[in-house]
C-alpha cells in the first residue's frame, strides 16, 4: 500500500512481526460492515459517485462470501484484515475499489471495527450472564425453607436460607449486566471520520456513519478518537470483575462439595477423579474456572500497561490492544457456559446443611437478641451469651440443649420462651429486615430479580 515512498520491499522477518491478521481477522464482519457504512456516507456526500459506491458495496458483499465459504486468502504481506479486505475488493472490483479508503484511515477503521466487534460481544456475556441468573433463580425458588450455617471469616456464624445465599449471586451477576449496558454507552461511539488524527478536507457526515452502524454516538475529537482505548480496558474490566465474582462462586462451590462439609453433591458429568485414589471426586471444573480469573486481570494489565505513558495519536503498540480483550472474551464466555450447566445439574444436601446447624453455636446471636428483648443491654446479653456458650464447649452440648434452670444461672430472666429462638429455621423466619434472609424477604427478592430479568429479556412488566 505505500509502496510510492519505498525502494526496497519490507523484510520477511519485519513482515511477520508485524502483521496481525491472525487475530483481527476476527472481525472481519465488522471490517465489511463499517468500510459499507462509510462509503453509503461518501456517495450520500457526493464525494465519491453513486455508481462507484453501488460496485464496491457489491464488492464488499462478494468479499463476505468469499470469507465465509473459506475461499478468502488472507496474505501475511498485507499485515492486516483491513488491507487484506481492500486489496481483494480492487481485485474482484478493479480501481474503484481503491476509493473505499477516500477520508479514511486504518487509524479510525481499526477503533471502529474493534468497538462494533467489543460492543457484539459484551451483548452476547450479558445474554449469558441473564441465562446464568435464570438458573440461580430457579434454584433459589426451591431451596428458600432449607436451612445451611452461614459464614464470616469462614467460621460458622448465623443460619440462612440457602435461597438467600444464591440470591446473593444474582445480584452480583446482575451488577455486572448493568455495568456492561453503562460501559456500552462508551463502547458504542463511532470513531470514523476522524480520519489518520486530525479529521479531513472532504466534506464528510460522521454522524450518518454512526447511524448507520447503529452506534448512538460519534467522536468529539479526532485525535482522541484515534488514541482512545479506554473501551478495551473497560470491557477487560467489566470481564475481571465478571470472573472475580465467578471465582468466588466456585470458591464457595469447591468448599461445599468438600466431604467434611458435604453441602453440595458435584453432579458426575462435571466432576472428575483420580488416577491413583479411587475414592475421589474431584472439583476440577470450578478450580479451573477460579484459575481463569487470574488470566483475565493478567489481560487488564496487560492493556493498562500498553496504553500507559503512550503518547498521542496512534501508536503501533495498539494494535497489541486485540489479545487481551479476544482472550477475555474467549475464557469468561466458555466459563459462563460452563457454569449455567453446572448450576442447572447441581444439587444440594439438605441433610448435610441441618446437621452442620449444630456445630459452632450458630444460634448464639438469638440468644443474646432474646436477651435483649427481655431488657438487658446488648453489650451484657453478648457477654453472658459468650460465658453460656463456653458452657457448653465444655459440656459438648448445643444450646438448645440446655434446660431452663441451667441456663438461669447465667441469667435469672431466661425463660421457657427461649427455645423458640434458639430455633434455627424459626432463627431465619425472623430476620425480615430489608434483604434479610427472613422467608417473605427472599420471596421479594426473587420477586424482584425475575421482574428485572423479564424486562432484560424484552419484556414488559
Ligand atoms: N493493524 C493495525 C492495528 O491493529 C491497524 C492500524 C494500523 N495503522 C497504522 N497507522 N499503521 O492497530
Amino acid at each position: 500500500m505505500w509502496k510510492g515512498r519505498f525502494k526496497e520491499d519490507t523484510s520477511a522477518l519485519v513482515q511477520d512481526y508485524t502483521c496481525s491478521v491472525e487475530i483481527d481477522k476476527k472481525f472481519y464482519l465488522e471490517d465489511i460492515e463499517g468500510s459499507k457504512a462509510h462509503v453509503k456516507m461518501l456517495a450520500k456526500q457526493k464525494i465519491i459517485s453513486e455508481e462507484d459506491a453501488r460496485k464496491i458495496l457489491e464488492g464488499l458483499e462478494k468479499v463476505k462470501r468469499e470469507i465465509e465459504d473459506g475461499k478468502f486468502e488472507w496474505k501475511k504481506e498485507l499485515e492486516d484484515v483491513h488491507m487484506n479486505i481492500e486489496n481483494r475488493l480492487t481485485e474482484i472490483i478493479g480501481e474503484v475499489g481503491k476509493k473505499v479508503h477516500t477520508a479514511r484511515s486504518r487509524n479510525d477503521q481499526v477503533v471502529l471495527d474493534f468497538r462494533l466487534y467489543i460492543s457484539k460481544n459484551l451483548k452476547k456475556w450479558q445474554k449469558k450472564l441473564l441465562s446464568l441468573i435464570e438458573e440461580l433463580i430457579k434454584k433459589a425458588e426451591n431451596h428458600i425453607e432449607v436451612i445451611l450455617p452461614g459464614f464470616t471469616h469462614l467460621q460458622p456464624a448465623q443460619p440462612i436460607s440457602l435461597a438467600h445465599y444464591l440470591l446473593a449471586y444474582v445480584f452480583m451477576f446482575k451488577r455486572d449486566v448493568e455495568r456492561i449496558e453503562d460501559a456500552l454507552k462508551r463502547i458504542e461511539v463511532s470513531p470514523l471520520g476522524a480520519c489518520a488524527l486530525a479529521g479531513t478536507t472532504h466534506n464528510i457526515d460522521p454522524l450518518c456513519v454512526a447511524k448507520e452502524l447503529g452506534f448512538p454516538k460519534v467522536f468529539e475529537n479526532s485525535i482522541d478518537a484515534v488514541s482512545d482505548r479506554d473501551f478495551v480496558m473497560e470491557s477487560i474490566f467489566v470481564g475481571a470483575c465478571v470472573m472475580m465474582h465467578i471465582s468466588r462462586m466456585c470458591e464457595d462451590f469447591i468448599i461445599w462439595s468438600n466431604p467434611y462439609f458435604g453441602f453440595l453433591i458435584l453432579p458426575d458429568k462435571f466432576a472428575t477423579g483420580s488416577s491413583i485414589m479411587p475414592q475421589k471426586k474431584n472439583p476440577d471444573i470450578l478450580e479451573l474456572t477460579r484459575g481463569k480469573a487470574g488470566r483475565v486481570y493478567g489481560n487488564l494489565i496487560n492493556i493498562m500497561t500498553i496504553l500507559k505513558g503512550l503518547s498521542l495519536t496512534y501508536n503501533r503498540d495498539l494494535q497489541e490492544d486485540k489479545f487481551p480483550f479476544m482472550d477475555t472474551d474467549e475464557t469468561l464466555s466458555s466459563s459462563l457456559e460452563v457454569l449455567i450447566e453446572f448450576i442447572k445439574e447441581v444439587k444440594f444436601n439438605k441433610k448435610k446443611m441441618e446437621e452442620l446447624l449444630k456445630v459452632g453455636f450458630i444460634n448464639a446471636t438469638e440468644l443474646a437478641d432474646y436477651l435483649v428483648k427481655k431488657g438487658i443491654s446488648f453489650r451484657d446479653a453478648h457477654f453472658i451469651t459468650g460465658r453460656i456458650v463456653a458452657y457448653c464447649e465444655e459440656l459438648g452440648k448445643g444450646l438448645e440443649d440446655l434446660s431452663v434452670s441451667e441456663m438461669k444461672k447465667f441469667c435469672p430472666l431466661i425463660e421457657e420462651d427461649v427455645y423458640e429462638y434458639l430455633d434455627y429455621k424459626k432463627s431465619v423466619m425472623r430476620r425480615i429486615s430489608l434483604g434479610g434472609t427472613g422467608f417473605d424477604r427472599i420471596k421479594e427478592q426473587i420477586e424482584y430479580a425475575k421482574k428485572w430479568i423479564h424486562k432484560k429479556n424484552g419484556g414488559s412488566v
